[in-house]
């Protein structure tokens, strides 16, 4: 068995969060941006190809990307195709630019894509997002080009916002149900002030469980998954959840390159640019090292 990358707390790191751009063509209300701050130059092909072939070797088999929106790198496919061989490879998109992509994305070595969609409403789209709202049908045709194109499951994440979308359970719920689709309900984190539109989902996930066919608890973190009569429905409570913490088997990378040990901290980052294939495993090894559990048991 080949050396693994564990943490201080027994949490052994088996899969990497690039973020691959800080852009986006929305602008969501809610929106952590990964918790980054500022970014320099955008991370290369190369540099994403070197930091997996290197994780890789120890145990890292999974990838998913985010941003901004990763669809705006025009060169995100060349990204997928320089991976090395990848046991679980998606992305976290707000759908916009995937319809005419999907099907180049899966021959890419795409296996799936997490699209959010927080409300089946046009109006309430434009306000979410604050955009035009013409942008909600190029969503609903890119999740229906991702089936098409074997992006599956889809996920549909859709945070959850005290007065502006929890009386739209059921009607999501009936969106992903008997299709390709699991709707991902995430409770919303506190990040620049948006608390404000912040619910519990406690009294929605109690709902689920009285209804629900089955339940499964997932590989990582405090998730679990619902079956109510064909559709499937994950509720992510990210916040003030050391469970979810401990459990936390991912490595994040920010848009410039930078390893970063907790989305919720920014003053631990390790800048890994121009460095030696030697020198980025030693400083690999070193961000594992000062992993912390944001909230801790
Ligand atoms: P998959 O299940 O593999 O598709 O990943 P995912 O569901 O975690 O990815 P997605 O990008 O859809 O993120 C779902 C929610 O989890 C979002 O609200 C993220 O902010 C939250 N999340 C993702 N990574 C972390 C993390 O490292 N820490 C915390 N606290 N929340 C995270
Ligand atoms: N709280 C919870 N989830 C968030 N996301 C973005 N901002 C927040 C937040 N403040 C989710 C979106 C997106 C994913 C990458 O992170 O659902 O799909």
């Amino acid at each position: 068995m080949s050396e693994s990358l564990v943490d201080a707390y027994s949490r052994k790191i088996s899969s990497l969060r690039i973020s691959i751009t800080n852009r986006c063509n929305l602008k969501c209300l809610y929106c952590h941006n990964e918790g980054e701050q500022d970014s320099g130059n955008e991370i290369t092909v190369e540099e994403i190809a070197r930091l997996a072939r290197i994780t890789s070797k120890y145990g890292v088999d999974k990838i998913k990307f985010s941003g901004g929106e990763p669809l705006v790198r025009k060169d995100f496919e060349d990204i997928l195709r320089a991976l090395p061989p990848m046991r679980d490879v998606s992305v976290t998109t707000n759908g916009t630019l995937l319809a005419k992509r999907a099907k180049g994305l899966k021959e890419s070595g795409l296996n799936r894509v997490n699209v959010s969609l927080d409300t089946l409403s046009k109006d309430r789209f434009g306000f979410i997002t604050r955009c035009d709202n013409s942008h909600f049908d190029r969503v609903l045709d890119g999740i229906s080009a991702a089936i098409d194109a074997g992006l599956t499951p889809v996920k549909i994440n859709m945070v959850y916002l005290k007065d502006i979308n929890e009386n739209e359970m059921e009607d999501m719920i009936d969106f992903v149900r008997n299709k390709p689709l699991v709707l991902q309900v995430i409770e919303l984190m506190n990040f620049q002030g948006v608390f404000k539109y912040h619910a519990d989902v406690s009294a929605f996930e109690r709902s689920l469980k009285e209804r629900a066919d089955k339940m499964v608890c997932r590989e990582m973190h405090r998730r679990t998954k619902y079956y109510l009569d064909g559709a499937e429905v994950e509720v992510v409570r990210p916040i003030d959840n050391s469970e979810f913490c401990m459990n936390c088997n991912r490595l994040r990378v920010t848009s410039d390159f930078k390893l970063k040990p907790c989305l919720l901290r920014n003053d631990n980052l390790v800048d890994v640019r121009g460095l030696s294939d030697e020198e980025l495993e030693e400083r690999l090894k070193y961000a594992v090292s000062i992993r912390e559990p944001f909230f801790k048991l």
